[in-house]
């Protein structure tokens, strides 16, 4: 029987933070801190998403409204086990919906050649530093020093 894979606002935050410590030591995997991660899950302006495979996390993210009608993006981890089935892509899509923001942030490292293709799918062009932002039209630009690094709302 075909696996399903079920997207949902995620119930209890315990299991994202167990998938992320399943993956210690794996390049691009952290959750900068639990306790913080614990309250983003409590605001109004964030929601944590997580994908179920036969009931248990497999992948999560959390997108947070952050300020001047601008996203962030936070958290996105995979399971290395079901990677390259579209879930990057649908917690992506799922949080960029949820937002509705002009402007979304996302730090994604130069190495990170993974969640830069994952990106790019959502970006007419694709030009990236280490923090990128994903305009609405899904359009990726870097901040480089010198450049413009407010979004003008
Ligand atoms: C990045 C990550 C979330 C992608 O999740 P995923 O479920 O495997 O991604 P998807 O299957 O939805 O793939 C979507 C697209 O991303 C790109 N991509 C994903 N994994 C890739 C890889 N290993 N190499 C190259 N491109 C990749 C591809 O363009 C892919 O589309 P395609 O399969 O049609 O070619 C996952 O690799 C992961 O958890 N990595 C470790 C944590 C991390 O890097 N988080 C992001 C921090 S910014």
């Amino acid at each position: 029987m075909a696996l399903r894979f079920d997207l949902s606002e995620c119930g209890d935050v315990n299991f994202v933070i167990e998938l992320f410590n399943n993956h210690k030591g794996e390049p691009f995997t952290y959750l900068a801190d639990t306790q913080l991660f614990k309250l983003f899950s409590r605001l109004e302006f964030c929601r944590i998403f997580e994908v179920k495979a036969n009931q248990v996390t497999v992948g999560g993210i959390y997108p947070m409204n952050y300020m001047y009608n601008c996203g962030w993006l936070g958290g996105l981890l995979v399971h290395k086990n079901y990677r390259r089935r579209g879930i990057g892509r649908k917690l992506l899509k799922k949080s960029l919906e949820w937002l509705n923001t002009t402007y979304t942030y996302a730090f994604v490292e130069l190495e990170n050649i993974a969640a830069r293709n994952l990106f790019e799918g959502w970006a007419s062009t694709l030009s990236i530093g280490d923090l990128a932002i994903i305009e609405r039209k899904y359009e990726l630009r870097p901040i480089v020093e010198g450049a413009e690094t407010k979004p003008q709302t």
